[in-house]
């Protein structure tokens, strides 16, 4: 199981020392939370400020942008020239998926759609050949610290099963990341439903415990 640390909780005017952290503790990957005030009800950060963490951590960690933005279809080839490695990008957001998705592997980076919650499972399913993962939304894209919507199961499942029918036939594997709600106490159910990539924000990034020792509960968990 991949844990993708949601810097949306992180301290945002310190974001680098907290994203190094997380990379202390052992992760690799930083998902992060870009957000345009239209497609979704919050701002957050763009290119520039992805440039100056990928220029403060160095080339190693993953990562792994969110666009909830609009239009991501004329914007994305900067946030891959700011040192993002994955993007993903939601479906009600684009016009053209399959154009999208087939651009964003052209430009350099790996890709993914994304489905909120009230988004049919079949948006993704027409395009899984095309993708590296498909991002479930189990809260309402904006804000970090919502309750996990557990009405997601059935749309992991039939991407568990079509993407196990995928690779049965030579084809692409394909992750499947779960965002939002998700911690130490659902994290075991969200594997045995075929989850391989958990986002965790609010779970890791907290002024209960440091990140380490968020993570060592949520590593507890999964044994
Ligand atoms: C919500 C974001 C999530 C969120 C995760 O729009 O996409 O990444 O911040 O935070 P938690 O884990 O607190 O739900
Ligand atoms: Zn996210």
């Amino acid at each position: 199981m991949i844990i993708a640390p949601s810097v949306l909780t992180a301290d945002l005017s310190d974001l680098a020392s907290d994203c190094q952290e997380a990379l202390d503790s052992g992760l690799n990957w930083l998902h992060l939370d870009v957000m345009d005030g239209n497609f979704v009800p919050n701002l957050t950060f763009g290119p520039p400020v992805i440039r100056s963490l990928r220029n403060a951590l160095g080339p190693e960690a993953i990562f792994d942008a969110h666009l909830m933005i609009e239009n991501a279809e004329e914007s994305f080839q900067q946030y891959i020239d700011a040192g993002c490695n994955h993007l993903s990008i939601h479906v009600e957001a684009v016009k053209h998926l399959h154009r999208a998705v087939t651009a964003i592997r052209q430009g350099g980076a790996t890709v993914g759609v994304v489905l909120n919650p009230g988004t049919p499972v079949e948006a993704a399913l027409e395009v899984l050949e095309e993708l590296d993962l498909v991002l479930v939304m189990s809260v309402n894209p904006g804000f970090g610290g919502q309750s996990f919507i557990s009405s997601v199961e059935h749309k992991i499942r039939a991407l568990s099963k079509a993407i196990d029918a995928q690779v049965a036939a030579g084809g692409r594997p394909v992750q499947i990341q779960v965002d939002g709600g998700v911690k130490s106490h659902n994290i075991a159910m969200l594997r045995e439903w075929g989850v391989s990539n958990c986002v965790v924000g609010s779970g890791l990034f907290n002024d209960k415990a440091t990140v380490a020792e968020n993570l060592a509960i949520i590593h507890e968990a999964l044994q």
